[in-house]
């Protein structure tokens, strides 16, 4: 049984604002989700009641502290099907962990002369890290192009595939699209023919659908926190343990060491700690936990399923929009995520008005300014589904947008 929506919108307390003197409408779950009550308590408390810095004391606070953060870890290896917790490390984001994997994977282990494959889909965060390693170390980068549906030209994989490919990095879900990428059939096709690692950004699939590392035989899986109905400044890499062992730390510092001296030189700590200097986002940590536990309460299968129907509607109404140009096929798998444009009507004038109805919508080049190349448009507005939202917002959404319309022209 469907936890009712009508009840988990009662778990999100910023529902209940009113914006320009109409209540709430949140479309911007891709840029980042709100929060439940569940998660801001958890939070909440850490600081009133249980708060110390972890992987440091022998007192109480301290060490309920580290065993909380620890807890996360396993519970997030678990959420995701990782085969150990050490293969969990925090980050601030997806944008980190990926810089993390440049960083410290990519200047270590390749050469000049080699390849990186992304796909033309990706948001900045899967495109300008691997742009700054190849200048750096002389690589190649190899795009697998669009389709004017919104999907990948997938027949254009193997071809780009060759002895010198390194890595296949591709997002699970399209940012501005909404297209799910066929990634388990994507993924054996690339380990069939090269030895190449699979990195997927999954920063707008991890709250809709059930992720699973092992099932995916994915080398590095990266997602946000803040788009999980999660705080902000937490994220998570998981890699496989082979890999992580023989990696280099990318931040140095306090935690991340085995042994310092000023004679000797340094040792590491084993991972996951090895790629965590510093002082931990603890409150974050805890947050994500409190985000996982939210989620799997309601069930990911019933989550998906609510979106899924709820994105078939949206589509659907929206198409009948006069003017309404929509990017991305309905026909194939997707996520809630609607980009539009209204006839020759700037995103940003149709997102102000929108607004001003009290509906929150993303405006601009969503970070992917080469899908905006692509479909020759500078800006775009995006819908992006959550599974507070229901379908007296999406009618709402589609009478505003017609007034828009007649307002507009
Ligand atoms: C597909 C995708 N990848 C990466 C990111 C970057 O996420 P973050 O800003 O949380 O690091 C985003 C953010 O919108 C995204 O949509």
């Amino acid at each position: 049984m469907m936890y009712p929506i009508s009840k988990i919108k009662l778990d999100f307390p910023i529902l209940n604002r009113k914006i320009n003197s109409n209540k709430l409408i949140y479309f911007d779950n891709a840029a980042s989700s709100l929060k439940p009550n569940y998660v801001i308590e958890h939070e909440m408390n850490y600081y009133k009641y249980e708060y110390a810095a972890v992987h440091r004391g022998i007192h109480t606070l301290s060490r309920e502290a580290t065993n909380k953060v620890e807890q996360v870890r396993y519970k997030v290896a678990n959420f995701i099907n990782a085969k150990q917790t050490e293969e969990i490390i925090f980050t601030k984001g997806t944008t980190e962990s990926i810089n993390l994997v440049a960083y410290s994977w990519g200047r270590k282990f390749l050469r000049s002369g080699d390849n990186i494959i992304i796909t033309e889909m990706e948001h900045h965060a899967n495109i300008v890290p691997w742009q700054v390693l190849a200048k750096e170390k002389g690589l190649l980068i190899r795009y697998i192009p669009l389709l004017p549906n919104g999907t990948l030209d997938l027949s254009k994989l193997l071809s780009l595939i060759d002895d010198n490919t390194r890595l296949f990095a591709i997002t699970a879900a399209s940012n501005v699209l909404g297209i799910i990428n066929p990634l388990k059939d994507i993924i054996n096709q690339v380990k069939n023919i090269s030895n190449s690692l699979v990195l997927v950004d999954g920063a707008q699939y991890i709250m809709h659908q059930k992720v699973d590392v092992q099932l995916l035989n994915c080398d590095f899986y990266v997602f946000s926190g803040h788009k999980m109905y999660g705080p902000t400044g937490i994220g998570i890499l998981y890699g496989k343990k082979y890999l992580l062992d023989n990696m280099l730390p990318w931040e140095t510092g306090g935690s991340m060491i085995k042994t310092v001296s000023l004679v000797k030189e340094t040792t590491f700590n084993q991972v996951p700690w090895k790629f965590e200097a510093g002082s931990l986002n603890t409150a974050g940590i805890i947050g994500l936990g409190a985000a996982i536990d939210y989620i799997k309460s309601i069930g990911l299968k019933q989550i998906s399923l609510y979106e899924k129907l709820l994105t078939e509607y949206a589509f659907n109404i929206l198409n009948n929009i006069p003017n309404i140009k929509i990017y991305g096929s309905i026909t194939h798998n997707r996520i809630g995520v609607i980009s539009f444009n209204l006839g020759k009507h700037h995103a940003y004038d149709v997102g102000s008005l929108l607004d001003t109805y009290g509906i929150a919508v993303r405006t601009g080049h969503q970070c992917a300014l080469p899908i905006m190349d692509y479909f020759k448009i500078n800006s775009v507005c995006r819908i992006s589904l959550a599974m507070y939202n229901d379908y007296f917002e999406i009618d709402k959404l589609a009478s505003v947008l017609t007034k828009i319309n007649k307002i507009l022209i």
